[in-house]
């Protein structure tokens, strides 16, 4: 049959294409808590069959899903079931996901508010819902965008404009060649990511002045250097690690008073904020002039989503809104691509306005809190075993060394082939460990006696 035949009879064929597509993942879904939460190699070995030619002819939709089915889905990291602790990954809400599928059914590409109200609507009540439940100031301007790396570059875009405005510079004009220097701190322990759009910012990696930090990992606060000129400064909420917090407190009142620009990187941790057991923890944050965090972290919406938030809105827009003959710049309405580096783009807010509506502040805080207690159940039991915790387990990052780095690689390639959990390894100031993050919505307690009993059981063979 010629394409365009079959394309009008798959139209036909939607539903039932649509419903072969929920049963497959729903199918997914209920198999991830019994299967290895790795992807066993012979099905990692299975995706050599996806190198064929690029196809001539077309192909039933159906057989396509199938296809797409038996050979990734067997393939994929069990990231959205219950005992997944590698990196900082959340899982995803089911009404998250729901949500998410309903947006691609709407396919609203969310630059304007004009041509997409409905979407951008979601997204200015989802913006003032974060803001309540983060306790950032109120009329805090904010961006949906992939993740907290470019969280980071739309915040620190907003930072250089609003620096050099000041200092009578205009950059997205003219650039940075002749502009005057900026003065940029950031910890020692801040993300790579963080340096990476600095770097993208023409602010570069290395002419970063690295503040030392403590045993954390949080900046010390005795160390800051002399603030003069345009500066920016960065902090973080949340070391990857250890999950420790800079002390704002003590850094955020000299650094404003000094005139710097303040910028807090929170890719999970600023959600130890809508905690109110946790919220001491980010004491004086609300001092800084932007934050970024990551909704597919710990809020629990399927990837991509993180959200730049900045207290004036007017140096956000004036590093990202466009002027373009045919593009509606000004409007009434929030247009969400004036906050954005993208211009088309899809509907962030909706899952994260979803899983607001349905959680509440309460469900949100149960969350948060569940995830922090259960980090420390890994950590009790796991040094009631014998092991060394590393860490303070002050928010949900845990980590734990097994001997030396050598049985401690050892023990975490046991663990991952176990496959009852998931957890990576990584090296804290020296010491090669295990690095366990609970941020799941699906983790339930016995998922981490289950999955202690595993690492214990491993790291003793
Ligand atoms: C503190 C911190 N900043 C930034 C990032 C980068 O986030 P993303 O991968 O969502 O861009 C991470 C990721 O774990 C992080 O922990």
């Amino acid at each position: 049959m010629e394409p365009v035949a079959r394309a009008l009879r798959e139209r036909v064929g939607l539903k039932a294409l649509l419903e072969r597509s929920f049963r497959r993942a729903v199918a997914y879904l209920e198999s991830l808590p019994d299967r290895a939460v790795r992807p066993l190699p012979d099905a990692v070995e299975r995706l050599a069959a996806l190198d064929e030619p690029l196809p001539e002819s077309s192909s039933a939709a159906e057989d396509v899903l199938a296809r797409l089915d038996e050979l990734v889905s067997p393939a994929t990291m069990a990231m959205a079931g219950p005992r997944f602790f590698g990196f900082v990954i959340g899982g995803s809400l089911p009404v998250a996901l729901a949500a998410n599928w309903l947006a691609g059914a709407w396919d609203q590409n969310t630059g304007y508010a004009s041509s997409t109200p409905g979407t951008s609507r979601l997204e200015v009540v989802a913006l003032r819902w974060l803001c309540e439940l983060l306790d950032l100031p109120a009329g805090t301007a904010g961006g949906f965008v992939t993740g907290a790396t470019v969280a980071n570059f739309t915040a620190l875009a907003a930072a250089r404009n609003s620096v050099l405005t000041r200092a009578g510079w205009a950059v997205e004009a003219d650039g940075l060649f002749g502009a005057p220097p900026i003065h940029v701190i950031a910890g020692e322990e801040s993300h790579p990511t963080l340096l990476k759009s600095l770097g993208m910012l023409g602010l570069g990696r290395s002419r970063v002045t690295r503040v030392p930090v403590d045993a954390q990992g949080r900046m010390r606060a005795d160390a800051l250097p002399k603030i003069s000129g345009p500066t920016i400064l960065c902090l973080q909420a949340g070391n990857v690690n250890t999950g420790a917090f800079d002390p704002f407190t003590e850094i955020c009142p000299v650094a404003r008073a000094a005139g710097a620009w303040i910028h807090v990187d929170g890719a999970f941790g600023l959600w130890a904020r809508a905690a109110p057991e946790l919220a001491h923890l980010t004491r004086g944050i609300e001092l800084a002039d932007s934050w970024a965090t990551d909704a597919h972290k710990w809020l629990n919406v399927p990837y991509d989503s993180g959200i730049a938030f900045v207290r004036d809105g007017g140096p956000l827009r004036a590093a990202m809104a466009i002027t373009a003959e045919y593009l509606p710049t000004e409007s009434a309405n929030r247009n969400p691509s004036d906050y954005t580096p993208e211009l088309s783009r899809r509907a962030r807010g909706v899952e994260i306005w979803a899983v607001l509506r349905a959680l509440g502040r309460q469900g949100v805080r149960e969350m948060i809190e569940r995830n922090c207690r259960q980090a420390r159940r890994f950590a009790e039991r796991l040094t009631a075993a014998g092991h060394e915790v590393l860490n303070d387990v002050v928010l949900n990052q845990v980590l734990v060394k097994f001997g030396d780095a050598a049985k401690t690689r050892r023990a975490i390639e046991a663990i991952q082939e176990d496959g009852t959990c998931w957890a990576g390894v990584t090296v804290w100031q020296g010491h090669t460990a295990m690095r366990i993050s609970v941020c799941s919505w699906a983790t339930t307690d016995e998922d981490v006696e289950r999955s202690v009993d595993a690492m214990i059981r491993c790291a003793a063979r």
